[in-house]
C-alpha cells in the first residue's frame, strides 16, 4: 500500500526514526485457518515490511484467524466479496477496519529516503537520483550523484537499518579511472570491512572490494561465458580480476591461465581458485601478474602454439580433444580492442604446423559503444588492430546499457575454425578414418 510519507523529515540530514510513526485504518476479515492458505486472496492482503498480515484473534481462538486487507484495493465490503467470493460467508459476517500503528521498520528504503531527500532530488525516484545500490557480500555500494552527498549518511544508515545481511554501506568516490578499475570508497555506516565474501556461478569469491574490481551487475554475462565452457577447454583471461570467469571454468575442468594487472587482484584470484577446485578434475590453474599485451605474448600465444602440437602429436589426445576449443577472454572494455593489435604480430609469424591445427580459438573481446550501429562500429575498431580479419570471423553481442547512450558489447572473434567446412581437418580426417 501507499504509505503517506512524514513531511516532518523532508530535507533532514540526521535519521529521525520517531517520525514515521502513524496510525492507518485498515479493512479487516476474519476467517477459518484452513482458508489461509490459499490463493483466493490475490492482490488483496495488505502488504508492508515487517508487518504480518495474518494474525491471531484477541482473544486468541485455535479456528480463526484476522487477514487484513490492503485500503488501497479494498474501500468497501463489496470490493472485498466481488475480489474473493468463495470466502463472501466471513466477508458478510466479520469485515470491518480497524487502526493500525506503524512505524519506521514498516517503511520500504526507498519510501524513506524519498521521504527525506528535497523534492527536487527525490521527484524521479530515489534510484534514478543516484541511490540505488548494488549489494557485494555484506557491503551494499552506492555511487551517489553529487547532489545527494549531504544525504549521505542517513541514506546509509536506512539501508543498514533495513537489509540484515548488510553489515557495511560504501559510496565510491569518482568514476574508475585507476589503472586496476578499482575506486576510491567511502564507508558511510557500519564495519570498517571491505573484505567480502559472495557467490557467483556456483563458486565462492573473496577479496577486498576497495582494493580491486568487481561488478555484481555483470553476473549475467560471466554466467552466460561459463556456459558455453566445456571440460578439457583452454581458457586464458587476460584481464582476469579476481577470477569471476576463470574460477568457474576450473571448476568445469578446464586448464586456466589467468592473468591480472592489479598485484591485489592476482592475490584474491589465486585464494579463489585454490578454495574452489574441484578434486573431480585433474586439471590445473596459472597465475600471472603482468601487463596483457606481455601475458598474450609470452603466455598465450607460446602455450597455444605447443598445446596445438600436443594434439597434432598425439592420436590419442586428438580424438578426445578435437570437439574442445581455446578460449580467450578479454574483459577491460575501454581498451581491450587495442589488445588485439598483438594477434597479427603473431599469427603472421611462421609456425610450420599451423595450418593444420585442430583447436578454434575464440577470442570474447569486450569493448563500449555509443554508436547509433554498434556492430558497424565494433567491427571497424576491430579491424584496425586485425586488419587481416574478415567479417564471417566476426561476431558482435550487446551485453548491456551501461549509460543512456552507451552499451557495453562483446566481440567474438573465431580463429582457425576450419573443422566445420573442412572435410580434410586432422579432426575430422582422424574420426572419419578408422585406419589412421
Ligand atoms: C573490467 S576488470 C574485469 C575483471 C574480471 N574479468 C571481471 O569480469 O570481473 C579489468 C581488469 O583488468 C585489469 N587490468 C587493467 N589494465 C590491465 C593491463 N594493462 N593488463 C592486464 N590487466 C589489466 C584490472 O586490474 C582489472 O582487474
Amino acid at each position: 500500500m501507499h504509505l503517506k510519507l512524514p513531511v516532518a523529515v523532508k530535507g533532514k540530514t540526521t535519521l529521525d526514526r520517531e517520525q514515521f510513526q502513524q496510525t492507518i485504518n485498515v479493512p479487516y476479515v476474519n476467517v477459518p485457518v484452513e482458508c489461509i492458505q490459499t490463493s483466493k486472496w490475490k492482490n488483496a492482503l495488505l502488504t508492508l515490511p515487517s508487518m504480518k498480515n495474518v494474525r491471531d484473534l484477541q482473544p486468541v481462538s485455535k479456528t480463526h484467524k484476522q487477514v487484513l486487507l490492503d485500503p488501497d484495493v479494498i474501500v468497501t465490503k463489496e470490493d472485498a466479496i466481488k475480489m474473493m467470493p468463495s470466502i463472501a460467508k466471513y466477508i458478510e459476517e466479520s469485515f470491518d477496519f480497524m487502526d493500525l500503528g506503524v512505524k519506521y521498520e514498516n517503511y520500504s528504503i526507498e519510501q524513506v529516503i524519498k521521504a527525506i531527500l528535497p523534492d527536487d532530488l527525490g521527484k524521479d525516484g530515489p534510484i534514478n537520483t543516484g541511490s540505488g545500490y548494488s549489494l557485494i557480500g555484506h557491503i551494499a555500494h552506492f555511487n551517489l550523484k553529487d547532489a545527494v552527498l549531504p544525504y549521505k549518511h542517513v541514506i546509509a544508515q536506512v539501508v543498514l537499518d533495513k537489509l540484515v545481511n548488510v553489515k557495511t554501506v560504501v559510496n565510491k568516490l569518482h568514476e574508475i579511472d585507476s589503472v586496476h578499475r578499482n575506486f576510491d570508497l567511502e564507508i558511510l555506516a557500519g564495519e570498517q570491512n571491505t573484505i567480502v565474501k559472495c557467490r557467483e556461478s556456483k563458486a565462492t569469491f573473496q577479496f577486498d572490494f576497495s582494493k580491486v574490481y568487481w561488478n555484481p551487475r555483470l553476473s549475467t554475462e560471466r554466467e552466460r561465458i561459463v556456459k558455453i565452457l566445456h571440460h578439457n577447454d583452454l581458457v586464458f583471461d587476460v584481464f582476469a580480476g579476481v577470477g569471476p570467469f576463470v574460477v568457474p571454468a576450473l571448476m568445469l575442468g578446464c586448464n586456466v591461465y589467468a592473468n591480472d594487472l592489479n598485484p591485489e587482484s592476482v592475490k584474491w584470484m589465486t585464494i579463489n581458485l585454490k578454495t574452489n577446485q574441484s578434486k573431480k578434475f585433474s586439471n590445473q590453474y596459472h597465475v600471472f601478474n603482468l601487463d596483457g599485451r606481455e601475458f598474450l605474448r609470452t603466455i598465450v600465444f607460446p602455450r597455444i602454439e605447443s598445446y596445438q602440437k600436443e594434439i597434432l602429436d598425439d592420436k590419442e589426445k586428438r580424438w578426445c580433444l578435437s570437439d574442445n576449443k581455446i578460449v580467450i577472454l578479454m574483459n577491460l572494455p575501454d581498451i581491450a580492442l587495442t589488445f588485439l593489435d598483438v594477434f597479427p604480430e603473431w599469427l603472421e609469424k611462421d609456425c610450420e604446423d599451423r595450418q593444420q591445427w585442430i583447436l578454434p580459438i575464440h577470442i570474447h573481446c569486450y569493448t563500449f559503444s555509443k554508436a547509433e550501429n554498434t556492430d558497424e562500429d565494433i567491427r571497424s575498431r576491430l579491424k584496425t588492430f586485425m586488419p587481416n580479419i574478415s567479417d564471417q570471423q566476426i561476431s558482435c553481442r550487446f551485453v548491456r546499457q551501461v549509460a543512456p547512450k552507451k552499451d557495453m558489447m562483446c566481440a567474438k572473434i573465431v580463429l582457425f575454425d576450419k573443422k566445420h567446412n573442412d572435410e580434410d581437418h586432422p579432426s575430422k580426417r582422424f574420426k572419419n578414418d578408422s585406419s589412421e
